[in-house]
């Protein structure tokens, strides 16, 4: 399966959404990163800003829930407009209870680890979900340097998926660039984040279709 990319629009001017997401139209998604400054020490959006920017987005919401109390509030996240919401492991009580009612609500649904958590929790369970998100910086905030250690996760992810014989999709999140999109493509993950790397670009466009070349090759 050819590689994803979802820039976020984390690194994205606030101020000029509709321009930011139009710029990205030839993106697999629009990664919208939701932070509670609980989960994590920054506050971002919520559901009000998610209904409006799932009308105006050339590309399908790939939300991803930095926030507590998952468990209550990514369905609502579903009913917004996401195509994909994602939830943190450590922020919900009854993951594969939500992971089912996502999916009932027919969106996708992922669950998201911080880089200190590990997956092997989640290795019997990889049929509930659709996607799992390796985390490769702390969440919170954009331009981070990825942690090189995540990539063993990657792997051991990639490898459980595989030895299933299940489809589901490996996201990284955090210092997805030029620099490192081939080998964290080489460790099994399909789908990219990428803030700073694509909206720090000058050709947005070319960026998008650099990082997707790169992790193809
Ligand atoms: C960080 C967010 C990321 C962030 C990535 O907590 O989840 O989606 O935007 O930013 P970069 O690509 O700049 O590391
Ligand atoms: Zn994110």
């Amino acid at each position: 399966m050819p590689a994803l990319i979802n820039p976020s629009i984390l690194s994205a001017d606030f101020a000029n959404l509709e321009r930011d997401l139009a710029a990205i139209a030839t993106a697999d998604f629009a990664h919208v990163d939701v932070m509670d400054n609980h989960f994590v020490p920054n506050l971002t959006l919520g559901l009000p800003v998610v209904r409006r920017i799932a009308e105006v987005s050339p590309v399908p919401l790939d939300v991803h829930l930095m926030i507590e109390d998952a468990d209550r509030w990514a369905p609502e996240y579903a009913a917004a407009g996401a195509a994909s919401v994602t939830f943190h492991a450590e922020a919900a009580q009854a993951p594969v209870r939500l992971a089912r009612e996502l999916r009932a609500g027919g969106v996708r649904a992922a669950v998201a680890l911080r880089p200190a958590s590990p997956v092997e929790p989640f290795l019997d369970l990889l049929a509930e979900v659709d996607m799992v998100l390796v985390m490769t910086v702390e969440p919170g905030f954009g331009g981070q340097s990825f942690i090189e250690g995540t990539l063993p996760k990657i792997r051991r992810t990639r490898a459980a998926i595989d030895a299933a014989g299940l489809d589901t999709w490996v996201q990284v999140d955090g210092g997805v660039s030029r620099d490192t999109i081939a080998r964290i493509a080489e460790a099994g993950a399909n789908v990219f984040v990428a803030g700073s790397a694509v909206y720090g670009a000058d050709d947005v466009a070319g960026e998008i279709a650099a990082l997707r070349a790169l992790a193809d090759a």
